[in-house]
């Protein structure tokens, strides 16, 4: 048997940011952000609204379109940098309101890269047999810790949160491949500092991205035993147009076998790829037998890929 992915679902706040919305904020514009990033609007949260709520939404879905009830769930993962509290974790706020109380519970903190280690990590218990089904969350709430008057960061980012279920697949379908990895050198280009902003140092990161989203895609769809023009669908984490076009046109993938969500949402950080990856099943641009690859980067420095075959 193979470990895949059996439903997945999400969830972003009704509260649209435009650019022209942040222009009457900070001395930014709608032609330099679309330009430079690509994205056009983000979804921004209520106060009340935090990140456990946003997790509960997509969660539900990913259940529903996985068909699997809530009691099935051995395991949930949430990765997130932006949990209600430190704890309890919103891993143990949903699996009470999920109802899933058979679940074992716990948050998973690398940033945006989160995603791709919350599978992972997720994966290795429904292989060895330990656990059947994991519930796998991907959600942020950046609005909390964003520096509304720093440029360089309040245009980039937005709020949502992404899921799927694991569980057992037929043999040669799900996880193919993986690479994680982590760098804590340079932690220093993107962190959250003593006053709890975000602070970035942009061109570094986009310098690391442009390498290793490539490189890691790369890396993930040798382990599977691929090549690269075996890859039918790209789901890249959506911090910047440009970076995903890179990473993209490195592989030799066209334009429109690559997930993109980022004029819309913008940067969620942990919430990002499991979007990205939500809407494209809703968009049907996902089809049973596809070799997908999931790629991501962040604060850390952190990344992670998985190659996968869909279906079950
Ligand atoms: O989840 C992972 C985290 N983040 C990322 O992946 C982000 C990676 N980095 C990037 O996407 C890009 O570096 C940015 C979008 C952040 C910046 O784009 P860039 O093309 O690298 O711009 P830059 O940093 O080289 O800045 C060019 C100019 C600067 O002005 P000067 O110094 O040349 O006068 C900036 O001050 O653009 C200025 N600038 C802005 N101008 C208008 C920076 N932010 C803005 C803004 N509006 N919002």
């Amino acid at each position: 048997m193979g470990v895949g992915i059996l439903g997945t679902g999400h969830y972003a706040p009704d509260n649209i940011v435009t650019n022209k919305d942040l222009e009457k904020i900070v001395d930014t514009t709608d032609e330099w952000i679309k330009s430079r990033t690509g994205i056009e609007e983000r979804r921004i949260a209520k106060d009340d609204e935090d990140s456990s709520d946003m997790a509960y939404k997509a969660a539900l879905q990913a259940l529903e379109s996985a068909n699997v009830s809530a009691e099935e769930i051995d395991l949930i993962l949430v990765a997130t940098v932006t949990p209600d509290t430190p704890f309890p974790s919103v891993a143990c706020m949903i699996q009470d309101r999920l109802g899933a109380d058979n679940a074992a519970a716990l948050d998973v903190g690398a940033a945006c890269a989160g995603f791709m280690y919350a599978l992972i990590t997720g994966q290795q218990y429904v292989e060895t047999g330990s656990y059947e089904k994991v519930l796998i969350v991907g959600v942020d709430k950046l609005s909390k810790i964003i520096d509304w008057t720093d440029r360089n960061t309040c245009v980039l980012l937005g709020d949502g949160a992404g899921a799927a279920v694991l569980g057992q697949v037929s043999e040669g379908k799900g996880i193919l491949s993986f690479e994680l990895g982590a760098k804590g050198a340079g932690g220093q280009h993107l962190y959250q500092d003593e006053h709890d902003h975000l602070v970035m140092n942009g061109r570094e990161v986009f310098k690391f991205a442009v390498r290793q989203m490539p490189e890691s895609s790369i890396k993930v769809i040798e382990k599977a035993g691929l090549e690269k023009e075996d890859v039918d669908y790209l789901v890249p984490h959506q911090a910047n147009i440009r970076i995903m076009d890179a990473a993209r046109q490195r592989l030799g993938i066209e334009d429109d076998k690559m997930a993109k969500v980022i004029q819309k949402y913008g940067n969620n950080s942990s919430a990002s790829v499991p979007i990205a990856l939500s809407e494209s099943v809703k968009q049907g641009k996902i089809n049973d037998g596809d070799i997908v690859v999931l790629v991501g980067f962040g604060g850390g420095l952190t990344w992670g890929a998985v190659a996968l075959k869909w279906g079950k």
